[in-house]
């Protein structure tokens, strides 16, 4: 029965076996009731490598990649002879999810000196390395001034200035891009927008009160005149867990609207990086477009952009780091104590199952920072009971640790049972805890029928290891 607490676009399942493939990776499937990754069972998988379980299909991310880069070449090839596409590896970042992602013949977005040291060790070219952050420290900045990284993302115009100074005193040339603010409000949680005025990313394009220009064309006129500075681009990135298309043709449009006032200058601009951002399906509800789609109808939009202001089309870069590692990932978790609560809904009182298992917001905390919804099934078996209304919940010691806030799962899910959760590739290891002292999951890459650890699992030993003079 539905449940009258169950949201609007949650619908009670007529399979709870059922798996959808719009949310969970293409290697995932069932084999005599129980759910397997290129036919390596759930139980097998815990057995081997222990619970909760972060499982990669890597093939399923690599062939992501792959679809990200054919799209995106095939449809702007006739505009800038093609895109590159660079992997925005604060997602899920391993050395060998980033040897991953250079087979794969992707570049390499990095957001902080660790990302950056963790690409380099994995070979990747420098010159195929990108740097971004907003407060970039001067020893992530001389660092990737002394690889010659390809793009280091310019965020202000003090740290221009710094950039400036720090590749004169190493008597080198830095590659800079600019990454300007197009004034873009994302439809997505606040907290992943980026591209409207009132935040901390960005240089402005609009000019501040009493000023002709924006800081936006100060930059850009300091970086071309300036010795020790290259100007590749410019770049812009909306926000993140974003499903309709508007936000970036706007952004598009006002980028290419500016480059079009520098071309006017004589200020030609080579290269424009439009971010990332590309939603995938968590639940039911999320419906993406695919690679082909956004690539096509970016494609048609810049197309008929440049050839309104006359200016020749730039060599085109985005940043996708969700759509290839979010629906390539899940977590299998064990499940430990169940209980039903009533809950008083138009003076009528109906059930919600708890179901706790044994990790939570230190495997995932994307349900407590931004209300992300997921879905779960029951993994280890079928069940032939009636599913009822469930909160799958984590072990922490704090209510709002929920793993699946809504979803329908067999009321006979219990003790000892495996649920797993989809979509979870992306931003669950990268912004994972320690958090009361949980040890995390290790990460199993499985590729082609085999599985291996690429991060082992924590220890109780891990937990002492930055303890000083015990
Ligand atoms: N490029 C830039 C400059 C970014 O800041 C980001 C994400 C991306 C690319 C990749 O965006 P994606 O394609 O993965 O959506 N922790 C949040 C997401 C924060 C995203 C930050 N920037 C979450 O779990 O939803």
């Amino acid at each position: 029965m539905d449940s009258p607490l169950a949201p609007q676009w949650l619908s009670h399942p007529q399979d709870t076996a059922a798996l959808d493939h719009k949310i969970f990776s293409a290697g995932v499937a069932r084999n005599s009731g129980e759910v397997t990754v290129q036919g390596l069972g759930v139980t097998e998988l815990v057995e081997r490598f222990g619970s909760p379980l972060w499982v990669m299909d890597e093939n399923d991310f690599r062939s992501r990649a792959r679809q990200y880069v054919d799209a995106f070449n095939t449809a702007f090839a006739p505009l800038c002879g093609g895109v590159d596409v660079f992997y925005a590896s604060k997602a899920l970042l391993t050395v060998q999810v980033a040897q991953w992602v250079k087979e794969e013949g992707l570049f390499m977005d990095t957001a902080s000196g660790g990302e950056l040291a963790i690409a380099l060790r994995a070979g990747t070219d420098p010159a195929k390395i990108g740097l971004h952050g907003n407060n970039k420290s001067d020893d992530e900045l001389q660092t990737a001034i002394s690889k010659n990284i390809g793009r280091i993302v310019v965020d202000s115009l003090s740290e221009l200035h710094r950039v400036e100074q720090l590749a004169e005193q190493l008597h080198l040339r830095a590659n800079v891009m600019l990454r300007l603010t197009p004034g873009v409000d994302a439809s997505t949680h606040e907290h992943i927008a980026t591209a409207h005025e009132d935040q901390k990313f960005g240089l402005s394009m609009t000019p501040a009160p009493g000023e002709e220009t924006s800081v936006a064309y100060q930059a850009v006129h300091f970086a071309a005149a300036t010795k020790h500075i290259h100007l590749v681009g410019l770049h812009s990135h909306i926000g993140s867990q974003i499903f309709d298309s508007q936000g970036f043709e706007t952004a598009a449009t006002r980028m290419l609207e500016f480059i079009a006032v520098l071309d006017a200058e004589s200020i030609q601009v080579a290269e424009l990086d439009i971010g990332g951002g590309y939603g995938i399906a968590y639940t039911e509800a999320d419906d993406p477009a695919g690679p082909e789609v956004i690539a096509t109808n970016l494609a048609r939009h810049i197309d008929a952009e440049t050839a309104r202001l006359g200016v020749d089309c730039p060599r085109i870069s985005i940043e996708p780091g969700r759509s290839i590692a979010g629906p390539a990932g899940m977590t299998i978790y064990t499940v430990g104590t169940t209980k039903t609560v009533w809950v008083e809904h138009g003076g009528e009182h109906y059930p919600r199952r708890y179901v706790a298992v044994d990790g939570g917001m230190s495997d995932n905390p994307r349900p407590v920072l931004y209300d992300a919804d997921y879905t779960a099934v029951l993994a280890n078996r079928v069940s032939d009971v009636d599913p009822v209304f469930s909160r799958v919940v984590g072990k922490h010691c704090e209510s709002g640790d929920i793993v699946v806030n809504t979803v329908y799962l067999p009321e006979d899910t219990n003790h000892g049972d495996l649920v797993v959760v989809p979509a979870t590739g992306a931003y669950g290891h990268a912004m994972s805890s320690n958090y009361n002292m949980l040890t995390r999951p290790a990460i199993v890459a499985v590729k082609d029928g085999a599985a291996r650890e690429i991060i082992r699992r924590e220890t109780y030993a891990d937990l002492f290891a930055r303890e000083v003079d015990l």
